[in-house]
């Protein structure tokens, strides 16, 4: 059970993107906390500029959210989070590898995509995720796994159920973040993370995953320097890279 999102809701059997939806909806006034799902998507997009393949099966959403106060460029590893936590009821061995993706047993269970607008010196959010529920089989080359898959054997949530607990997921961390910021939320994200003390590849580079800063940057170490990651993707390192 939720207070503040997914209280105003709208939902379509199929769309392009719920993403593309919930910032038209934004822009036109709906509240902080309304959700836009769908059953289907024809034009769902990944971060990065990918596609996001989105068959029957799986959960789309979109939450728009009216962000409070500054400094919430971290937001996305919130959103990530407060995901993860809600999941974590059916899968607590789930992981998130940064920014914000969903693992278990390395491959994708979950992906977030934020996208934020300025209308007139005011912020709209919108953070839309996607959740692989009930698929069993996936396009070849997807390193990607489902809750249905990972219950094999055990009862498969449905995705309403999921949804809810996604929704009660994020509004606790949520409510966290923009009280107190990244800060607030920090020991749970490295609790969960999978990069965290890990060797990382970033782009053509092998280092070491060591923090992460107050605006989500990830900070890695090679030899005695660190540096930061501001965007993009990181894998875990094999032992033969
Ligand atoms: C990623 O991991 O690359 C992010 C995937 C985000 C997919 C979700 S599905 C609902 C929402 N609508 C979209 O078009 N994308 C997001």
């Amino acid at each position: 059970m939720t207070w503040s999102l997914g209280q105003v809701r709208e939902h379509h059997d199929c769309i392009g993107s719920t993403n593309d939806r919930a910032l038209a909806w934004a822009r036109a006034g709906a509240p902080h906390g309304a959700l836009v799902t769908a059953d289907v998507q024809t034009h769902g997009r990944g971060r990065l500029g990918r596609a996001w393949e989105s068959l029957p099966g799986g959960l789309y959403a979109s939450l728009i959210i009216k962000p409070r106060g500054a400094g919430w460029s971290a937001v996305g590893l919130a959103v990530g989070l407060g995901l993860l936590e809600g999941l974590a009821r059916w899968l607590p061995q789930a992981q998130l590898k940064w920014p914000n993706d969903v693992l278990c047993g390395g491959r994708k269970l979950a992906g977030v995509l934020c996208e934020s607008r300025w209308f007139g010196g005011v912020a709209e959010l919108v953070a839309g995720f996607g959740v692989n529920v009930g698929q069993l089989e996936f396009p070849e080359g997807l390193m990607a796994t489902s809750l249905a898959i990972e219950l094999a054997g055990g009862a498969c949530p449905s995705r309403q159920e999921v949804l809810g607990a996604a929704l009660e997921g994020l509004e606790g961390v949520l409510e966290r973040f923009f009280r107190e910021g990244f800060g607030g939320i920090r020991g749970d994200y490295e609790e969960h993370s999978a990069v965290l003390g890990r060797r990382v590849r970033v782009g053509d580079e092998v280092c070491e995953a060591v923090g992460f800063d107050d605006d989500g940057a990830l900070r890695v170490r090679s030899g005695d320097a660190t540096r930061r990651v501001e965007a993009g993707d990181v894998w875990l390192a094999t032992s033969a890279s």
